[in-house]
């Protein structure tokens, strides 16, 4: 199963049930492949199970069935250790939850995923992470802690951090979420970027038509289910898609 190496991510089949009185089937069968050097964007109604997705397709959590990979990895069953260090390497996480370290400023939390495996810094991955800086606007702010910073800072901090390894592979829960529409845009076009130039692949979730509109494919889950998967499409179609899944519910 999942010999297609074209594939940096997969499940199969998976299920989330949660809770044990009145369960809630957050995920109901998804079978999706995040395609190498794709930018995807995952859409879908509040509470249609998106956030559910990125997470197990991340190894965050686990699924209740079904089968997960990241690469040809199987990660069902791994344990926690071994898929510690297979994220550190290969995966970035943009999260709600931004997970900064209270303790370190904004230029170790971004410097953290590099410390954490004990690698140092070339000076090619150097200059990219001033690019990342400098475009995200963080340059003033590089000796301040999280608290000393807005949600909207947070957040381009955490971005930063995502990108700095340059992973192959990386998943954004709504990154554009807390920001203005000038620094939303900043971000797409790094992450864009990050796909066109880079070859690394990207699922993104958004409830955004516009900030959908850059991805190179479109999914959309409804009540846990993938209902469409759509390639490159405008805005409008997307908004129009959205508007039909609504009015079907
Ligand atoms: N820890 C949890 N315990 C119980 N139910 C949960 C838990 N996390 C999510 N759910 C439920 O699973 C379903 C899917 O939630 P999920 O957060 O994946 O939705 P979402 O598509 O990301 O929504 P939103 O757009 O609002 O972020 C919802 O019905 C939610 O209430
Ligand atoms: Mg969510």
């Amino acid at each position: 199963m999942n010999t297609t190496s074209s594939l940096v991510a997969s499940v199969v089949d998976v299920r989330k049930i949660y809770g044990t009185h009145g369960s809630v089937a957050a995920l109901d069968g998804v079978s999706l492949g995040i395609r190498s050097g794709e930018f995807t964007a995952i859409m879908g109604p509040s509470g249609s199970g998106k956030s559910t997705l990125m997470h197990v397709m991340a190894g965050l959590d686990g699924a209740t069935s079904g089968r997960v990979f990241l690469g040809d990895t199987e990660i069902t069953g791994m344990n926690d250790a071994e898929l510690t260090v297979l994220r550190r390497r290969a995966v970035g996480f943009i999260f709600q939850a931004f997970n900064l370290v209270p303790t370190l400023d904004v230029r170790g939390n971004i410097m953290l995923p590099f410390d954490l495996d004990g690698r140092s810094v070339s000076r090619d991955e150097e200059q990219w992470i001033t690019h990342l800086i400098q475009t995200l606007g963080l340059a003033q702010r590089l000796a301040h802690r999280p608290y000393e910073l807005s949600g909207g800072q947070q957040q381009r901090v955490a971005i930063a951090r995502a990108l700095a390894t340059r992973p192959k592979l990386i998943f954004a829960d709504e990154p554009t979420g807390n920001l203005d529409s000038k620094t939303g845009r900043e971000v797409l076009s790094l992450l864009s970027t990050a796909s066109s130039q880079y070859g690394q692949s990207i699922a993104m979730v958004t409830h955004d038509p516009i900030a959908a509109s850059h991805a190179d494919r479109v999914v959309f889950l409804a009540d846990g289910k993938v209902v469409a998967d759509r390639p490159r499409t405008s805005a409008a179609e997307i908004s129009n898609l959205m508007l039909s899944m609504e009015t079907a519910a």
